[in-house]
């Protein structure tokens, strides 16, 4: 027996787990894995929301048939393109010859370029309806949130959302399937790393998405996305994590990241995050850049308003780890931060030079001077890091309500 779960008395659950994937998009650790989240509406008319990634896609077809034994399925909902939820399509169609594709036209356009031609397609344009018997869906265009075919089906007697990767995250579903069922800690945190490293970049498109979803007035029961946990307990929590991530309004902390060969950079971190400390601020995290990966930077980068960035010069250049974050964050759009600077050279530098550079190309605030060592932080240095320290706290602390 396959697990299939009971969303309401025929929206079933019909996702799989992967846990053999050691990278999402061969980029973002998938330390505890992640699920590929699809549903099924058994009515007069049958509906599946999304499939799976291609490597799953046996055991997904098995789950629909052990639900509908002989009957077939009527209708796939194609809210994504992406491959790990278009990967069984074409197989689906396959066992089901008669089943209608449903998308707007630019999920046409992704699917024939990725599957080439396949059948029975029902293009759909935003606000259309689509009746199943009991069920009715609306079809909410979403675009680029995070792709560009993106989009949302509500269905409306149980009022359920069918939110694509939108309030979706990292991480299997390991037993429990709704929010209610996990705990939630875990799964908020990775799906604010889900959201600030793949689609944090389109918050402005987030933006749109919420307010066309709020001017339409629907009430909002369930939110079933394609990754992670259902939320059915407090849809509008999630939500409204959503708005504040896509606005990216910040919590009160500092967030200090340095790449480090001998640890003479990493001494003027810990000096700035003691004083930090005595100031007042509570949430401080060091990373060094060389151990934690990029994405878990990202994710406390959006949550934290203070940013201090620390490199030693290495080959005229910055630190590579520290270069590979200050690339992501340029491409990520995260705007108004607080940025302090602080590293190390023996000859000609080039790290704090370039944390300057990327300073202002990101354009946010500036806290205190930049200081650079030379080669091991001497008391004028650690003085100088003490005053970053001091200006920031005092700015977070002048923030508060
Ligand atoms: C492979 C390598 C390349 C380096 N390149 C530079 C450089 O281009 N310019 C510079 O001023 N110092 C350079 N340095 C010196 C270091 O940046 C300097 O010793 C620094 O204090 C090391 O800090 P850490 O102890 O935090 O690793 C280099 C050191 C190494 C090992
Ligand atoms: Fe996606
Ligand atoms: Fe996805």
């Amino acid at each position: 027996m396959l697990t299939t779960v009971n969303i309401t008395d025929d929206i079933y659950y019909i996702g799989v787990n992967d846990r053999e994937t050691y990278l999402f998009e061969n980029l973002w650790p998938l330390d505890r894995g992640v699920s590929y989240n699809a549903y099924l509406i058994d009515d007069e008319q049958t509906a599946v929301f999304d499939t799976v990634k291609n490597t799953k896609t046996h055991v997904f077809i098995d789950k629909i048939a052990g639900i509908l034994k002989d009957r077939p399925l009527d209708y796939l909902v194609i809210n994504h393109m992406e491959p790990d939820h278009s990967g069984a399509i074409k197989a689906l169609q396959d066992k089901y010859p008669d089943l209608k594709l449903v998308g707007n036209t630019k999920t046409f356009e992704l699917l024939e370029d990725f599957y080439g031609p396949l059948k029975n397609y029902h293009v759909i344009k935003d606000g259309d309806q689509l009746s199943l018997g009991t069920h009715t869906l609306s079809f909410y265009l979403t675009p680029m949130v995070h792709w560009p075919e993106t989009m949302m089906s509500y269905e409306s007697t149980t009022g359920t959302l069918f939110s694509m990767d939108a309030f979706g995250g990292f991480g299997t579903l390991d037993g429990g399937i709704f929010d209610d069922e996990v705990n939630l800690e875990f799964y908020m945190d990775e799906t604010r790393r889900y959201y600030s490293n793949i689609v944090g970049k389109y918050g402005a498109m987030v933006q749109k998405a919420l307010k066309k979803l709020k001017d339409a007035n629907i009430p909002m029961n369930i939110i079933a996305p394609t990754h992670g946990p259902v939320w059915r307990t407090d849809p509008h929590c999630i939500i409204d994590h959503y708005d504040r991530w896509s606005r990216a309004e910040t919590e009160e902390g500092v967030v200090i990241v340095y790449g480090s060969m001998y640890g003479n950079t990493q001494k003027m971190a810990d000096v700035i995050a003691r004083r930090l400390s005595e100031n007042g601020i509570k949430n401080i995290r060091i990373y060094d850049a060389s151990k934690t990966h990029v994405s878990y930077l990202i994710s406390d980068l959006w949550r934290f308003k203070g940013v201090i960035l620390g490199s030693c010069a290495y080959n005229t250049g910055l630190f590579p780890t520290m270069e590979t974050l200050v690339n992501k964050l340029e491409n990520s759009q995260l705007k108004d931060r607080l940025l302090g600077i602080f590293g190390t050279a023996s000859w000609s530098g080039g790290g704090v030079s370039n944390l300057n550079k990327f300073a202002e190309k990101i354009k946010w605030q500036r806290v205190g001077e930049s200081v650079e060592a030379k080669s091991s932080p001497k008391e004028k240095d650690f003085q100088q890091c003490i005053a970053i320290a001091d200006e920031m706290a005092e700015r977070l602390i002048k923030e508060r309500a």
